[in-house]
């Protein structure tokens, strides 16, 4: 599948799905043809430079009619949000539905909606005194962090924690999630249909706690 990828930030997701697929070689179920960005400054556009993939800075990003013919003509199949702060146009998600994906730093419907992202997230977090935290994969409908959800994962709240720890640790688990459900969407093993009817998460995006927080 040709994947295009909206960011806003460092694009260490964006960093994280190439790597990925690049693993894979030839039995990567998807390959990412552009990266669009709203700020020219985005480290996302600069790692897409490295990686010798398409990128443009989105200048109107409300602009549904603009970001669908920029997607069309890169030959979009699957567009994944990356980091990407900005709500994606009605028409697009229409446009592409149940081929939207995003990754949100906490466990949905948990801590999510308009305004909840980076940091801020992990302070309302710890606020809560949650004892877990998490990564939420999910499609992308019109309504912000409500569409079906792919995979969550699991992170524990330390007392400790700042919300840059919390970030941090959370990030990782998105490094390692994120590119597994692209991968698992663009080779046709979860569909939306499947996701809607929540049939569990595949036995292939299970968390790996243990080996992921050694005791
Ligand atoms: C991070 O807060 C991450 O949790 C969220 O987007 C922000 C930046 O991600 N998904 P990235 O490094 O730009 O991929």
């Amino acid at each position: 599948m040709r994947i295009a990828v909206l960011a806003s930030g460092g694009g260490s997701n964006l960093a994280a799905i190439l790597d990925h697929l690049a693993l894979q070689g030839e039995r990567a179920p998807g390959q990412v043809v552009w990266v669009g960005a709203t700020k020219s400054t985005a480290g996302a556009l600069t790692r897409a430079a490295a990686a010798r993939v398409a990128h443009d800075v989105v200048a109107a990003p409300d602009d549904g009619d603009a970001l669908l013919a920029t997607l069309r003509d890169a030959g979009t199949e699957l567009l994944v949000l990356a980091g990407y702060l900005r709500h994606v146009p009605a028409t697009v998600v229409r446009a592409f539905r149940g081929r939207v994906l995003n990754v949100h730093p906490a466990l949905l419907p948990a801590f999510g909606g308009a305004g909840m992202y980076g940091e801020r997230v992990h302070a309302a977090v710890i606020a809560s005194g949650a004892k877990l935290s998490g990564v939420t994969v999910h499609f992308v409908n019109e309504e912000y962090d409500r569409g079906a959800i792919i995979a969550q994962w699991p992170a524990p709240v330390f007392a400790s924690d700042t919300p840059a720890s919390l970030g941090q640790r959370v990030l990782r688990l998105e490094h390692r999630l994120y590119p597994r459900c692209i991968a698992a969407v663009a080779s046709g093993l979860i569909t939306l249909d499947a996701a809607e009817r929540a049939q569990g998460v595949p036995a292939s995006l299970q968390p790996e706690f243990i080996d992921l927080f050694p005791s």
